[in-house]
């Protein structure tokens, strides 16, 4: 096996607001392979968003090692895409534009590069549409793509079908892995939501709270296309289901605590 694309190791992170010192993270280790599907999961302030937002470069102060393709992270870079809960677009700019950003749509390998990815996130005969004129999913689609432009080594996407009703989200599910596989670009997925976790990961990262730390890595070891009714994808998700229980255990007693 190659050097890791994304080398995380004793990373800590606290935070200190009004007098009271919150640990974030703790002693997160993780190595993520170029390839890889990386799904996170774990109750509400578990550190979720801050690993990620360490990884995107928008987080500093904290010790520990992230390194990426073996620099280490100094700060947000093109070769890292975020994709956040809410889509983030450009009311004012076209679907086209949206997903150029900055760069010039006049361009002819730009317009190519742009055209493919409209084709890839499925938004053919959209590319006039604005913001407003688009579905949830349909725009959340759009900021992928964007992401997508830049090329970037890994994909960052912090619930980012959390606002979705069920049948669009699981239909967001299927566009992703298919540009997963179309791509292979590397993704650190975070979601709540179990189900979504074992159909997409290659791995599930289980976090706990207080401090936030990784409980558990799950490989899953199911070929795709996966089918959320086989009994081999119910026994993995039970698995999970079975870490993320005794984790909630963990939060009610410490809840009671206080
Ligand atoms: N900017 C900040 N200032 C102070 N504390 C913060 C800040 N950001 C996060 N925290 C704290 O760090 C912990 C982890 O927060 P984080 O947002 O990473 O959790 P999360 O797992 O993403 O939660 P959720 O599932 O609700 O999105 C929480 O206790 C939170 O209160
Ligand atoms: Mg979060």
């Amino acid at each position: 096996m190659g050097e890791a694309l994304l080398s995380i190791s004793a990373l800590n992170k606290s935070f200190g607001t009004a007098g009271k010192q919150v640990q974030a993270l703790q002693d997160v280790d993780l190595k993520v392979e170029a390839g890889e599907f990386i799904t996170v999961i774990g109750p509400s302030g578990c550190g979720k968003s801050t690993l990620l937002r360490i990884v995107a470069g928008l987080d500093s102060g904290f010790s520990g090692d992230v390194a990426l393709d073996g620099m280490p992270i100094g700060g947000p870079g093109i070769d890292r895409g975020f994709i956040f809960q809410e889509h983030r677009l450009f009311p004012w700019l076209t679907v086209e534009k949206n997903i150029a950003s900055d760069l010039p749509l006049r361009n002819p390998e730009i317009r190519r590069k742009v055209e493919e990815l409209i084709e890839l996130v499925k938004l053919k005969g959209f590319e006039k549409s604005y913001p407003r004129e688009l579905s949830g999913g349909m725009a959340q689609r759009v900021a992928i793509a964007r992401a997508l432009l830049r090329n970037p080594k890994i994909l960052l996407l912090d619930e980012p079908f959390g606002a979705l009703d069920a049948f669009t989200r699981a239909h967001m599910q299927q566009v992703l892995l298919d540009i997963w596989r179309a791509n292979r670009t590397t993704m650190i997925f975070v979601t709540h939501d179990i189900d979504e976790a074992v159909f997409l990961g290659s791995r599930v990262v289980i976090l706990e709270p207080r401090p936030g730390r990784i409980r558990r890595i799950v490989p899953i070891d199911l070929p795709y296309p996966r089918r959320k009714a086989s009994s081999s994808f119910q026994e993995l998700r039970l698995k999970v289901l079975s870490y993320f229980e005794k984790v909630e255990e963990l939060e009610l007693t410490d809840g009671a605590g206080i």
